[in-house]
């Protein structure tokens, strides 16, 4: 699939020392799978984790899903050692925690680069420390960048700011990420929802980085798969009025005018290409869908 059109709707984290939850994931229909090596890894369980999770990444299984590898920081007694185990399966993208700069990101595609299997491995960054938050624009253009994914519950220790259901305390964070990805062309994928079991209230923050332009949100359990993807996904709504938009303007030009009316609102040039972007969306949702049905 081609990078640019892949969906990102769901993107679930996955504890590398959870043999269960690894199978259960080759049944999940998610758009992207992040194994985690870090932080939902406990500290003597780091090993045993690498030497398992570098089994079965390289046994596969996971189909069309795309797979990111969070390894540890380079700071930790883990760092290098989880990079040495999990580049040896040349991966499809490793995602770095607590990227400060966009050196973090230069030395690891050093790193990768000449490594045999590594020539298409993606770098994506955890954006989870003020340092990084400033440093988004230089970040996502580094070598290698695939995408950023927002960590939002290190964000909120580190700006010592509240959780709030409207999320305005991280709000700037969010958007300068945005800025920063979009400018560069990468993925962006929002931060999780910690209330695993209130669907309410994951529905409600879905729709408000939807809003925001995110790709989609990073997931902790299975139960909110079903959620983000349908969130993320434009509606058939959607579809419809891009149908009619592209139509319209196409008479409207074959009439000799730039501008058509659809719904009362005008369509220029731009809200067809709008339109067409979402239909692609809709068509990469499909065909990736089948695959990991
Ligand atoms: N990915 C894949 N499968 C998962 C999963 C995940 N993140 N979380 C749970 N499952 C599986 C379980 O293995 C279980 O499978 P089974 O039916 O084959 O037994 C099933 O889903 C139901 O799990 P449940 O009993 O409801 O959850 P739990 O109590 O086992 O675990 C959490 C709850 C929150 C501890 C667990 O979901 C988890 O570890 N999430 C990831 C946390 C993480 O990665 N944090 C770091 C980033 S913030
Ligand atoms: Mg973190």
């Amino acid at each position: 699939m081609d990078d640019r059109a892949r969906p990102f709707r769901s993107v679930l984290y996955i504890p590398g020392s959870k043999e269960r939850a690894l199978e259960k994931a080759k049944t999940l229909a998610v758009d992207s799978i992040i194994f985690d090596l870090e932080d939902a890894v406990s500290p003597d369980e780091k090993a045993n984790a690498r030497v398992l999770l570098a089994k079965t990444l390289s046994e596969g299984g996971y189909g069309a899903r795309f797979q990111l590898v969070r390894i540890n920081g380079f700071d930790t007694e883990w760092g290098a050692a989880d990079f040495d185990a999990i580049a040896a399966i040349g991966p499809q993208a490793i995602l770095l925690p607590k990227v400060g700069s966009a050196e973090d990101i230069a030395a690891v595609a050093e790193m990768l680069d000449g490594r045999p299997g590594c020539n298409q491995t993606k770098i994506w960054a955890m954006m989870e420390t003020p340092e990084g938050i400033l440093n988004a624009a230089a970040i996502a253009r580094a070598p290698r960048m695939g995408g950023f994914v927002m960590g939002t519950n290190d964000l909120a220790k580190e700006l010592m700011c509240k959780f709030r259901a409207d999320r305005e305390p991280m709000l700037t964070s969010l958007q300068l990420c945005l800025l920063a990805a979009r400018a560069a062309g990468i993925a962006v994928v929002d931060g999780v929802y910690n209330a695993f079991k209130d669907e309410e209230g994951l529905r409600a923050e879905c729709e408000q980085g939807r809003d925001m332009g995110f790709d989609g949100k990073t997931l902790i359990h299975p139960a909110q798969v079903a959620v983000a993807n349908e969130v993320f996904a434009p509606s058939e709504a959607d579809v419809d009025l891009a149908r009619r938009q592209i139509e319209a303007f196409a008479e409207a030009k074959a009439q000799g005018q730039g501008v058509a009316v659809v719904d009362g609102k005008i369509v220029e040039n731009l809200h067809v290409a709008t339109a067409e972007a979402t239909l692609a969306k809709a068509d990469a949702i499909t065909a990736l869908a089948a695959e990991v049905a």
